[in-house]
Formats: structure tokens, sequence, C-alpha cells
């Protein structure tokens, strides 16, 4: 449980950038805890190193704490300079680069067990969407999972690009419980896809 006036300073915050960069931020509020819960289900200390991509104002990133991996195992990867600097103070143990996340190929990262994405697939060009999954599927071992949340009705990453990079995509939770109600992808290398 977070208190409710962390709660209202991340909303403000969320609120202030989304005026700001409506695209990128793609919400006027932060995900809900129940969203972040489903976000990190399965994932704990043995994960081994998460990579946080858009992690906002850090709704996941507490989740995963929560879940038990370790501070110094994470990456987080965030493109707006406010929130990556608010998540530093917060999370000094962790990396946290202001970066984009079709960068990820250029940050020197140990193997990672999951990639826990908060990105706002449905308003990046599939050229994009492209780059960011090349790269983290390159970060990721061989079992690793790309997890993705959507507002959409289908999995945000495109067939085409699921096929291109030998991925296959299955819904694994709805939530009704967030401004909008989300469904919570994993992502995963199809177990015949050549390495
Ligand atoms: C919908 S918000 C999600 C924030 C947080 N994960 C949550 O669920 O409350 C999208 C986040 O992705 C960040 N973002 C957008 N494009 C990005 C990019 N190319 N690379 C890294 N972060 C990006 C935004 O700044 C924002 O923090």
């Amino acid at each position: 449980m977070i208190t409710k006036t962390l709660r209202l300073n991340e909303t403000s915050s969320f609120l202030v950038e989304w005026i700001k960069a409506p695209l990128r931020t793609a919400s006027i509020i932060p995900s809900s805890e129940q969203l972040a819960k489903k976000m990190v289900k399965g994932l704990g200390a043995d994960s081994g190193p998460v990579i946080e991509l858009g992690p906002g104002t850090g709704v996941f990133t507490r989740e995963l704490l929560h879940a038990g991996v370790a501070e110094a195992d994470l990456t987080l990867v965030e493109l707006n300079r406010n929130f990556a600097y608010r998540l530093k103070s917060r999370y000094p143990q962790s990396r946290v680069f202001n970066a984009r996340a079709e960068q990820l190929h250029k940050l020197k990262l140990a193997p990672a067990g999951a990639v826990v994405s908060g990105l706002p697939f449905l308003s990046m060009r599939d050229q994009i969407v492209d780059e960011i999954l090349d790269g983290a599927f390159k970060a990721l071992k061989s079992d690793g999972v790309f997890i993705q949340f959507t507002y959409g009705h289908r999995c945000p990453v495109k067939s085409h690009l699921l096929q291109k990079h030998g991925l296959v995509a299955e819904r694994s939770s709805f939530v009704l419980n967030n401004f909008p109600p989300a469904s919570v992808y994993h992502i995963r290398r199809h177990h015949s896809y050549p390495f």
C-alpha cells in the first residue's frame, strides 16, 4: 500500500508531464496498484536482473521491489528527464537511464530474466517497436519474458513483428480496476526459434 499523499503527488506530476507530451506519456494518470501487481506476477528474487522500460513515476518499480526483486537488479529506462531524475533519487541502487528504449542495445546489461514495459506501443511507429523488441530480446535470457500492458483489445505488438522476431504472445490478465482498463501480455521466444 502506498500513502495517499504519495499517490496524489505521482498523479499530479504525471498529469503535468502528459500536458507537456501527451503522446509520449500516453496516460493522464499512473497505472493502478492492481495493474502493477498483475504486471509483476510471477517475478521475484530469482528472476535475475529485470529491465523496466517507461517506468514513469515508478508504480511497477515499486511492485517489483515488493515482489522481491533486488533494487540493484533493476535497470530503468525512461525517456522523460523529470521521471528519470525522480526514480534515481528514490531508487539509488538501481541503474536509471534517461534514454529511449530503442537505444537498449547500446547499454551494457547483464542477461535479464524479464523486461517489464509500460511503453505506449499503440502510439509508436512499427519501426520503433521493431527496434525495441530487437534490443529487448537481445538483452533477455533465452527463456526471458517481455511483459507489456495495453488499453487495446489485442496484443499491442503486431503479428508481423511477432513473427519477424520468432515470438509468441499470451494474454495473462485483464484488469478492470485501472484507468482505462488494461490487459497484460507475456511475450516470449517461440520454442522452435533458432538461437
Ligand atoms: C503510459 S506511461 C507508463 C508509466 C508507468 N509504467 C505506469 O504504468 O504508470 C508511458 C511511459 O513511457 C515513457 N516513454 C515513452 N516513450 C519512451 C521511449 N521511447 N523510451 C523510454 N520511455 C518512454 C513515458 O515517458 C512514460 O513515462
